[in-house]
C-alpha cells in the first residue's frame, strides 16, 4: 500500500506524557491524512536547527481531520528531543512513507503489538472498526510502568486485550500466549524478538505480516541504511517495507 509522499512543516498541537518515557503527540499536518494507512510512517525532526540532522521514523498511529497522532518512546537523543517539544513547536515531516499492512485481511485478523509497536495497530484498529470489520487487538507491555500507556489505548479501544509480563495490567504473560486458534491472519509490530517468536509459533496457513524496525536516514530508498535480510536479498525497510510477510524475513541474520 503506497501513496506519494511529501515533506513539509507540521505544528505540535498537543503532547502529553503517558509514562516516564512515552508520549502521545498530535501534529497538525494536513497533507498526511490521505496516505495515513496502517503501517506507513513519517520521518520527524524538530525545526529550526540541525539537531538531530536526520528525522526519526515514527509510525502513523492515527489521524483526526488535519492532525496526525503519534506515540513516541524516548530511547535515545532523537526521540528524547522530539518528546520534549512544547505545544506550538514546528517539526519537519517527511511522509507518509513506506508500504503498510495489506489493505484488507483475507480472514479472521489479529493485530498483535508490543509496547510502542501498538502505534501502527492503533490506526489499523481504528480504520477496521470504522469499516465494520471484526478483528482482535492484543498488546503486550513489559511491566507496571506501562499501565498508563495501556489504559490510554484501552480508553480508545475498549476491545483491546492487554498482556503484561508482570501481570500488573491485563493477563499475565506475553501477547503470544494462548494465541487464538481461529485466527487466519496476523498484523504485528514490536520488538524483533517478539516478531521472530510470533512467526515461528503461528500455525502454517496463518498469514503473518510484520512491521520491521531499522535505522533510517533518507526514507526514500537512496541510502540503503535500512536494509533488512530477506529471502529475496537485502530489502529496504523504508520503501520495500516496513511491513513484510513474516516468512520473508531471515530472522537469524537480523543484527
Ligand atoms: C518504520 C518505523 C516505525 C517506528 N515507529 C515508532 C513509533 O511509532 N514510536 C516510537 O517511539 N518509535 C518508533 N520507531 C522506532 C524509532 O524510530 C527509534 O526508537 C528512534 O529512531 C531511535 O532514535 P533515537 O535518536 O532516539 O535513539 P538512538 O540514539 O538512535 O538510539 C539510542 C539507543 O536506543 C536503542 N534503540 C534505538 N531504537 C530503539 C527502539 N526502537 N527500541 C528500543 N531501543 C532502541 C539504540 O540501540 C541505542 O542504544 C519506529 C521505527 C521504524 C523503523
Ligand atoms: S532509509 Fe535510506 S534507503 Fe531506507
Amino acid at each position: 500500500m503506497r501513496c506519494g509522499s511529501i515533506e513539509g512543516t507540521g505544528v505540535v498541537e498537543a503532547i502529553r506524557p503517558l509514562t516516564e518515557d512515552t508520549w502521545a503527540m498530535e501534529v497538525r499536518a494536513p497533507w498526511i491524512a490521505e496516505g495515513a494507512l496502517p503501517g506507513r510512517f513519517l520521518l520527524l525532526r524538530p525545526l529550526p536547527g540541525r539537531d538531530p540532522l536526520l528525522g526519526r521514523p515514527l509510525a502513523i498511529a492515527g489521524t483526526a481531520g488535519e492532525t496526525v497522532h503519534l506515540l513516541v518512546q524516548a530511547v535515545g537523543r532523537g526521540t528524547s528531543i522530539l518528546a520534549s517539544l512544547p505545544r506550538g513547536a514546528s517539526v519537519q515531516l517527511r511522509g507518509p512513507l513506506g508500504r503498510g499492512f495489506p489493505g484488507e485481511p483475507r480472514g479472521r485478523l489479529l493485530l498483535l503489538g508490543g509496547g510502542v509497536g501498538g502505534a501502527p495497530l492503533r490506526v489499523a484498529s481504528q480504520l477496521l472498526s470504522w469499516g465494520g470489520m471484526a478483528h482482535r487487538f492484543r498488546l503486550g507491555l513489559p511491566d507496571h510502568r506501562w499501565i498508563p500507556f495501556g489504559r490510554h489505548l484501552q480508553g480508545e479501544f475498549p476491545w483491546l486485550e492487554l498482556w503484561s509480563e508482570d501481570g500488573s495490567i491485563g493477563s499475565e504473560g506475553t501477547p503470544l500466549e494462548e494465541l487464538p486458534t481461529d485466527v487466519e491472519e496476523v498484523w504485528a509490530c514490536g520488538p524483533p524478538g517478539m516478531l521472530r517468536a510470533l512467526c515461528r509459533s503461528v500455525p502454517s496457513g496463518v498469514r503473518c505480516f510484520v512491521s520491521m524496525e531499522a535505522r533510517m536516514a533518507c526514507g526514500y530508498g537512496g541510502c540503503l541504511g535500512c536494509a533488512v535480510p530477506t529471502t529475496g536479498g537485502m530489502r529496504r525497510a523504508c520503501t520495500d517495507g516496513p511491513v513484510f510477510a513474516g516468512e520473508e524475513i531471515l530472522w537469524d541474520e537480523l543484527g
